[in-house]
C-alpha cells in the first residue's frame, strides 16, 4: 500500500512542477483504469495496481495462491485487484482438481470464496469488489457445474462476501458507523456443514501470541498459525455451506 502512496505522492508532485506532462501521464494512466478521479487519489490515496504488477507480486507467494484454504486479508482491497486474482487462481485448483465432479466442485469454490478477505474506506469499491469476486465464481461455477449449478449455492456465496468483504478504516479498524470490525472464519467442520465464527480484527491483530499469559485465560491454541488468538465474539451452529444465509 506505500509504494501506491507514494506513487500517488509522485504523481501529484510532477503536476505541482510541470503541468503538461502529469497531465499526459494522468490521462495514460487513466486509460489504464488505475485512476478513477484526483479527488480519490488526494483523499484516499486510490490508485489501483496494474493487472502484471499484481501477478507479479503474488507470485512471491505463489505456493499460497494456490492453496484453496488459505486465507488472505488485503486491507486496503480497492475494486478487488489482488483479490479477484487469487481467487482466479484458487479456482483453478479446484477446476483441475474436482472439475470432473460437480459437487466436489462446488463444495470447494465455495471453500475458495470463504477464505478471501478485503477492507476497503470506500463503500463503492466495497460493492465493486463484491460483485467482481461473485462474477468470477459464478462465470466458473457455471462453466464448471452447468445443469448442476444451485442458486442456492450461489446466495451463500453472496452471504458469504458480505460478510468477507468489509468496508471499514484498515487504520482504525472500525467500520463506517464506528464500530469495531468484524470478521467471520468459515471452516468446514464434516462434510459439507461449514462453521461460523466471528472475530473482532482488532483483537486477531492485538493476538497471535506464542506464549499464553495470565491474561490470556480464555485464548485458544490455533494449529495453524501455532499461536493463541482470542475467542470468538458469536458462533454459529455447522450449516449446509448452502444454507449458510439463514444465519445473519
Ligand atoms: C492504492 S489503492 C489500492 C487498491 C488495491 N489494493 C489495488 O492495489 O488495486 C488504496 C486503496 O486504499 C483505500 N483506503 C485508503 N485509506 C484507507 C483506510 N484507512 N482503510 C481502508 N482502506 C483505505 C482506498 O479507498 C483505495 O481503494
Amino acid at each position: 500500500m506505500s509504494a501506491k502512496f507514494l506513487r500517488a505522492a509522485i504523481c501529484l508532485s510532477q503536476r505541482q512542477i510541470i503541468p503538461n506532462r502529469f497531465w499526459r501521464n494522468r490521462q495514460a494512466v487513466n486509460r489504464s483504469g488505475q485512476i478513477q478521479s484526483r479527488r480519490r487519489v488526494t483523499d484516499h490515496g486510490e490508485v489501483f495496481t496494474a493487472e502484471r504488477e499484481v501477478k507479479a507480486m503474488l507470485d512471491l507467494v505463489k505456493q499460497e495462491t494456490e492453496r484453496i484454504e488459505s486465507r488472505f486479508l488485503e486491507p486496503a482491497c480497492g475494486n478487488g485487484n489482488f483479490l479477484a486474482e487469487i481467487l482466479r487462481r484458487k479456482l483453478d485448483v479446484v477446476k483441475s482438481r474436482y472439475g470432473n465432479n460437480p459437487p466436489d466442485y462446488e463444495k470447494y469454490a465455495v471453500l475458495a470464496v470463504t477464505s478471501i478477505y478485503g477492507v476497503d474506506i470506500l463503500a463503492d469499491n466495497v460493492d465493486a469488489c463484491q460483485n467482481r469476486m461473485f462474477g468470477i465464481f459464478d462465470d466458473a461455477y457455471a462453466a464448471n457445474c452447468r445443469e448442476e449449478t444451485s442458486n442456492e449455492c450461489r446466495e451463500a456465496v453472496r452471504h458469504i462476501l458480505r460478510h468477507n468483504i468489509l468496508c471499514g478504516d484498515a487504520l482504525t479498524l472500525k467500520t463506517a458507523e464506528g464500530n469495531p470490525i468484524v470478521f467471520a472464519e468459515w471452516s468446514f467442520v464434516s462434510g459439507c456443514l461449514l462453521k461460523r465464527r466471528d472475530f473482532r480484527l482488532d483483537q486477531m491483530l492485538d493476538g497471535h501470541q506464542e506464549q499464553k499469559s495470565f491474561f490470556m485465560l480464555d485464548w485458544e491454541y490455533d494449529e495453524e498459525i501455532k499461536a493463541f488468538i482470542p475467542l470468538p465474539i458469536r458462533e454459529f451452529p455447522p450449516t449446509h455451506y448452502r444454507m449458510v444465509q439463514q444465519y445473519d
